[in-house]
């Protein structure tokens, strides 16, 4: 399949993971030795992990946090960015990424349905909304509280925890005539439901990335490469 022909009645619903970010310099998670740049996921990225060594679980965000703002955007990011332009509202993007590629690439309609590096919220969840947080802590003295007393941990969704904004994720993937999925490997839920969802209402479902996911089979295309050579030059849109 060459291109993707958008036509003036489609809504596009985008979700991307970690490999979109992968031709940036970040790594992606691999599920087959469990580990996200280095780190057993069990140590950094469960509540369990928070409970048991905060300072382990900050450490390692903290290394995200850095890792994260000495990378660009690639020309998936970019090419994503474009697409919205083009669309307005009829394009949504939801990120299971924790980086924030897609806003430098100039994306605007987009969630992060697993939490943003560059914020932090309450160990209690007491209710209060995450605060702006891109400090690049040194020792655990450094973190902040929340105003009723609770440690803050980072804005991430760890293993076991709900996503984010499934609500509007759901009436968006309700709407979709379309739905990309670029760069994760089908194994985390329960993004890895939005294609079975998606058919349920008769979108077509294409996956963009260098291998095929686990959950292919539910995908109508599979275009096998890389995020940024392939999304440039993807899309036709005709609008009327
Ligand atoms: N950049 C980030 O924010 C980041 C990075 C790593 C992990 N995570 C977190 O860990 C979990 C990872 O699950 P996941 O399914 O997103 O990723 P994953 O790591 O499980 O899978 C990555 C997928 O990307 C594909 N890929 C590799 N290079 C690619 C490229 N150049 N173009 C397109 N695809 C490419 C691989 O084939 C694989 O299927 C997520 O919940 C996410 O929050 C986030
Ligand atoms: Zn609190």
């Amino acid at each position: 399949m060459s291109k993707i022909s958008i036509g003036a009645n489609d809504r596009v619903f985008v979700l991307t993971g970690a490999g979109i970010s992968a031709e940036s310099g970040l790594p992606t998670f691999r599920a087959e030795d469990g580990l996200w740049a280095g780190s057993r996921v069990e140590d950094v990225c469960t509540p369990e992990a928070w409970e048991r060594n905060p300072w382990r679980v900050w450490e390692f965000y903290v290394a995200r946090r850095v890792a994260g703002s000495q990378a660009q955007p690639n020309p998936a990011h970019i090419a994503l960015a474009e697409l919205e332009a083009q669309l307005g509202s009829c394009y949504f993007l939801c990120t299971q990424n924790v980086d924030d590629l897609h806003e430098r690439a100039g994306s605007r309609r987009l969630v992060h349905m697993h939490g943003e590096l560059s914020k932090a919220h309450c160990e209690n969840e007491c209710g209060r909304a995450p605060v702006e947080d891109r400090a690049i802590y040194r020792s655990l003295d450094e973190v902040g509280l929340c105003a009723c007393g609770g440690l803050l941990r980072p804005h991430i969704v760890f293993f076991g925890e709900i996503p984010l904004e499934m609500p509007r994720i759901q009436e968006e993937i309700h709407k979709a005539t379309l739905m990309v999925v670029v760069g994760t490997s089908g194994s985390v839920y329960p993004a890895a439901n939005f294609v079975h969802w998606a058919r349920q209402h008769g979108a077509r479902t294409v996956y963009v990335g260098p291998e095929p996911p686990l959950n292919a089979s539910a995908f109508t295309y599979v275009v096998e490469g890389k995020a940024g050579e392939v999304l440039p030059g993807l899309f036709t849109v005709e609008r009327s």
